[in-house]
């Protein structure tokens, strides 16, 4: 069974970020997935100190953090998991702050002894997992995909815990109503991702 972890760095019940990853969880759970949903908003996670005891010892696995939060946790999750969703809205042009800071406890997936430049990434070169990334905008989506850097933070995520961009959804114009509600093609697209999350297709 294909296990799925989401990874939702939205502050907004029922967003749009929200209804992207719920309508994808029900799909991979209609597929034969298990699937387990993270909402970073509610979930315990301090700033990286950026103190590298975690980068000095070299391996595949993720190295040790000196905190006691729930990142050790979420951690086990992602080794665990075969397959991930990684969703954030843009908010200035950027991953949310909650994702950001979460991206950056992600350093345990670095080798960088100190007297080294640039990290040596742990799951460089090894089969990749699959991946798909959700990110929304007030401004249109295509120009939303080369104006901000939200999609290249949550590829730089996904490459950092091993797994490849298999497709990215990125729904623009979010902003002209305080509840947007997911249209018919998105949903569409979104368990078609899901489904190709779950099933042995690339
Ligand atoms: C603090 C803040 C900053 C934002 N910055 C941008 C931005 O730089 N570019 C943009 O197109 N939309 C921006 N937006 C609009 C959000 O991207 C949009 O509301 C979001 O996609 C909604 O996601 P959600 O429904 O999951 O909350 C911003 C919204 C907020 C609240």
């Amino acid at each position: 069974m294909t296990r799925v972890l989401a990874i939702n760095g939205s502050y907004r019940d029922d967003g749009i970020t929200d209804q992207i990853v719920e309508t994808m969880a029900q799909a991979v759970a209609a597929a034969g997935g298990e699937i387990e949903v993270v909402q970073l908003r509610n979930y315990p996670i301090e700033f990286c100190l950026n103190c590298r005891e975690c980068t000095q010892h070299p391996g595949t696995a993720p190295g040790q953090c000196v905190h006691s939060d729930g990142m050790a946790a979420l951690i086990d999750k992602i080794e665990f998991a075969d397959a991930y969703i990684l969703a954030s809205p843009t908010n200035f042009s950027s991953v949310t702050a909650v994702f950001k800071r979460f991206m950056e406890r992600l350093v345990v997936y670095a080798y960088w002894p100190w007297g080294t430049a640039t990290p040596k990434f742990r799951k460089a070169g090894l089969p990749l997992k699959k991946a798909v990334l959700v990110t929304s905008s007030a401004a249109p989506g295509i120009l939303g995909r080369w104006m901000f850097a939200t999609r290249g933070q949550l590829n730089m995520t996904a490459r950092t815990i091993g797994a490849a961009a298999i497709g990215t959804i990125y729904p623009g114009l979010i902003a002209k109503d305080r509840h947007t509600r997911l249209p018919d093609k998105l949903k569409a697209r979104a368990t078609a991702l899901a489904n190709r999350l779950v099933r042995n297709q690339g």
